[in-house]
């Protein structure tokens, strides 16, 4: 998979993708990230890629030529699936979505700022919307770095044992069970003596009864609740 983000702050982003798992991700060729500085694509001689609102009004708007160059550029190289536009009114992101997202091949995120986008972006140039959450953030960098990050995870090859990110919380509609590590007892805390038994059958039904039992108490609106996984 390749995603490509456009950002007017890239600085924000390096950071995150040249570490951790992404990382990884990267050098093992399942997935290709590239941030591209919406600025290079400014004809502006100070390079700026937000204007004031027309009609007035507090903040600034991203204006649509940078980004429509920065979408063309991209889309005369390859094509793409989705131009993903990260906004809080957009669709909440959630499992089954990062799921389905982490099948595509190539991926376009457009991080907002200031006081979001020229609608005619949204109109003509964006085929989805996503949100991490019912709250504003200062600019869809962080969102687009949850975004990619929860697909990445997802690709083959990615997580060190091919069965980790299905047995994640939300992959079975039930948040996960408890783990745990050495020592086996540590002052007065000891590890559930089933996880110590050895018997593999004992140890899976008490995970899942652990996951339901934690379900119920943390998250009732989980569909693993009601005998439905997630797609
Ligand atoms: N940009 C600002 N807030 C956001 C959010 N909650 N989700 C996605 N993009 C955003």
């Amino acid at each position: 998979m390749r995603i490509d983000i456009l950002t007017a702050l890239p600085s924000l982003l390096d950071s995150y993708f040249n570490d951790s798992i992404l990382r990884r991700a990267q050098e093992k060729g399942s997935a290709e990230v590239h941030i591209h500085d919406l600025r290079t694509f400014s004809e502006d001689k100070h390079k700026r890629v937000d204007d004031y609102p027309f009609g007035g009004g507090a903040g600034m708007v991203m204006t649509l030529a940078p980004i429509h160059k920065a979408i063309s550029f991209l889309k005369a190289e390859r094509t793409y699936d989705e131009v993903i536009y990260m906004s809080p009114d957009g669709e909440l992101l959630d499992q089954p979505l990062a799921n389905r997202l982490s099948t595509l091949g190539n991926l376009i995120i457009l991080c907002g700022h200031y006081k979001g986008v020229d609608e005619r972006v949204r109109e003509h140039l964006i085929t989805r919307e996503v949100s991490i959450g019912n709250y504003v953030l200062s600019g869809g960098e962080l969102p687009a770095a949850v975004l990619s990050d929860a697909i990445i995870r997802l690709l083959p090859g990615v997580l060190g044992d091919a069965t980790s990110a299905l047995s994640d919380s939300f992959q079975d509609g039930l948040v996960a069970p408890p783990a745990y590590t050495r020592p086996e007892v540590y002052g007065e805390w000891a590890v559930p003596k089933v996880l110590m038994s050895g018997h593999e059958a004992r140890i899976q039904e008490w995970r899942y009864q652990q996951a339901v039992q934690r379900t119920r108490e943390r998250r009732p609106d989980l569909p693993g609740l009601h005998g439905m996984g997630v797609e």
